[in-house]
């Protein structure tokens, strides 16, 4: 048997997509020793390796192989545009893409004025002021605390994830337009999923069925 291999997003949903993995009988202990400088990570019975990478990163190494199975978040996968296939929503880490502002931006969008828009995610603001509404914008591209962006006149608004929307309130800001819903999802490498289909069937099976409540204790199906 070949080894399955994950690479998953670090931080936050990493550790929930490993308590998730748990649950359908996929571990890997050496990952759980907090000290480690270790980078690759294997369970030999299992026959599975796990590593984490930037989340901006896990769609390139699933495209090219090097992952065969990818967990990270719809906006990095939209973002990146990677050739993969996106097989299942996780359900975790819930959030939107949103257009978002002061209260006098909304006229001016609505005016279609050529407006600067500050993003850590250029592609998908392009997508959807170019293609979705047809509005000519100027994107600016940023790498983070992108609501500073139009409190110091940088640009009129921003295309940013809100998740509670602490951040745009106690900054004086709101969300103007929605643009999607956000979600970790899991992706797999075209090829892999011809290869190992077996595999990976039975693990998104079982996934769903813990994520829908509709598989056994341990995440089986019935
Ligand atoms: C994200 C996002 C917003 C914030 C939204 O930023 O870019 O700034 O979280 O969350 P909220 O609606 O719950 O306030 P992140 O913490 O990833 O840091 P960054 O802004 O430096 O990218």
């Amino acid at each position: 048997m070949r080894y399955l291999t994950f690479a998953l997003a670090k931080g936050r949903l990493a550790k929930q997509t490993l308590g998730l993995l748990e649950q359908v009988g996929i571990t890997c202990e050496e990952m759980k020793d907090p000290d480690t400088r270790k980078l690759l990570f294997v369970n030999e019975e299992l026959k599975v390796k796990f590593f984490l990478a930037k989340a901006s990163d896990v769609p390139t190494y699933v495209e090219y192989g090097a992952a065969d199975i990818g967990v990270v978040g719809r906006d990095t996968i939209l973002e990146e545009g990677r050739n993969l296939y996106e097989v299942l929503d996780l359900n975790l880490g819930k959030c939107r893409m949103c257009v978002c502002g002061p209260a006098s931006a909304r006229e001016r969008l609505q005016r279609n004025e050529i407006i600067r828009v500050a993003t850590k995610y250029p592609n998908i603001a392009k997508d959807y002021f170019q293609n979705q509404k047809n509005q000519t914008v100027e994107i600016v591209k940023l790498n983070g605390s992108v609501e500073l962006a139009p409190i110091v006149g940088l640009s009129e608004v921003i295309v940013d994830i809100v998740e509670t929307g602490t951040t745009l309130r106690e900054n004086g800001l709101e969300v103007i337009e929605e643009i999607c819903d956000l979600s970790a999802r899991i992706v797999v490498n075209q090829v892999s999923l011809k290869m190992e289909h077996t595999r990976i069937r039975k693990l998104l099976q079982d996934l769903n069925g813990l994520i829908t409540g509709t598989g056994d204790k341990e995440g089986r199906n019935a």
